[in-house]
């Protein structure tokens, strides 16, 4: 720039709408001939799969998108000091070309390459493990596509994100669902995990057993140690898919940045476990709960949360209880979880009550 600002030119290859278009088509079209010649196949619904896919495809294309997204998610993400989204240069930036501030960092692939330039690697896999639990958990929106080439890392032990073309949406009652999930499987308890996969369950009803012997299968390898997140999706997904279980496409997202995310924290910081920065997140996560529900232009959505928070409550509250009662370090559960899951209990509790004190205010008005 003339002021000696650097910047970086992001340009759409010609020809690449026109070309994406046809291939998208033809997914289509093929999607729609094995849909129609087996069932099997029809449950994985492909071919809304592609409709979804597409749709990304073609906003990633539009570069006012990935500014757009870029702008929104340096908002999101103020707090965190030591996280950059590069400035957008808009007076330059259209459909085609998009300008943005140059951020001088290293991808962060290889440790040693991190440590010779003064970058502590533990530190950035605890920032980049606050950064995505943020993302997902807190705001709702989130980079779909976390891996090394669209990361850097900076002196000072800073992340910049680049490359927002592709921003995934989490609803509050997908937040709610995901940490449910986390914290049935990290407290042992295969029964919660089942109401999970049956609540995401989008192929119809699957038999109660099968979604125990599931369940019961992730506890036991996943329910103890490290979470690793690639191993646990690893298991995870052939397991649904065994079991004729199909996931919700916008969960998939969730998992897919979770866990690209985790493999890279992983691959610098070996001894990285993403249940500690879950721990450590759990002040936040409640006081993002406490603070949707005070704003009072998102009361209904508030208001629908704590309902449904409200109708599973009795057996998670039976859950937590249960599990605060049973001897004192059951082998099954590390501190940070127990924690959390009488956390829940409490921010259950609390919604149980202000559900019903809200209802009464319903009436009352
Ligand atoms: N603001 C920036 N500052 C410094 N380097 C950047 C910046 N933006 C992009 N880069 C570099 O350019 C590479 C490609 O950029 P980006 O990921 O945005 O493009 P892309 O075409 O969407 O790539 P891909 O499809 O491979 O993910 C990045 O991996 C990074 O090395
Ligand atoms: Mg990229």
């Amino acid at each position: 720039m003339k002021d000696g600002t650097e910047v970086v030119v992001k340009i759409r290859r010609p020809g690449i709408r026109a070309r994406m278009e046809a291939d998208l088509r033809l997914m289509r079209h093929l999607a729609a001939l094995a849909e129609a010649r087996s069932a099997m196949v029809r449950r994985m619904k492909p071919a809304a799969m592609i409709e979804q896919l597409g749709r990304e495809i073609l906003d990633e294309l539009d570069f006012t998108n990935e500014g757009r997204n870029a702008d929104l998610l340096r908002a999101d993400l103020a707090s965190l000091e030591r996280v950059t989204v590069p400035r957008i240069h808009w007076e330059w930036t259209g459909e085609q070309v998009l300008v943005m501030d140059y951020v001088e960092g290293i991808p962060p692939r290889d440790p040693a390459v991190l440590k010779a330039a003064a970058i502590d690697p533990s530190r950035i896999a605890a920032l980049g493990a606050e950064l995505v639990l943020e993302m997902v958990l807190v705001n709702g929106r989130f980079h779909a596509d976390p891996h090394p080439g669209n990361l850097l890392c900076l002196q000072g032990n800073g992340l910049a994100l680049l490359d927002l073309g592709s921003v995934g949406f989490v609803s509050p009652r997908r937040q709610h669902e995901f940490l449910t999930f986390i914290l049935a499987l990290r407290s042992g308890d295969p029964g919660g995990v089942a109401d999970m996969l049956a609540t995401w369950s989008e192929s119809g009803e699957v038999p109660r057993e099968k979604l125990m012997r599931a369940s019961e299968r992730l506890v036991s390898r996943h329910g103890t140690g490290a979470l690793v997140l690639n191993a646990m999706v690893a298991d995870f997904f052939p397991l649904l898919r065994q079991e004729g279980l199909v996931l919700p496409p916008d969960l998939v997202l969730i998992f897919k940045a979770m866990v690209t995310m985790d493999g890279v924290l992983s691959g610098i910081a070996p001894d990285f476990d993403l249940s500690e920065a879950l721990g450590r997140m759990r002040g936040k996560l409640i006081a993002s709960r406490l603070q949707r529900l005070a704003a009072s232009d998102k009361l209904e959505t508030a208001l629908l949360e704590l309902s449904r928070v409200a109708e599973e409550a009795p057996r998670f509250l039976r859950a937590a209880a249960a599990r605060m009662e049973a001897p004192p370090s059951p082998p099954a559960r590390d501190d940070a979880t127990a924690q959390a899951v009488r956390l829940a209990g409490w921010l259950v509790g609390g919604a149980v009550v202000l559900h019903a004190a809200a209802q009464l205010l319903v009436h009352w008005t």
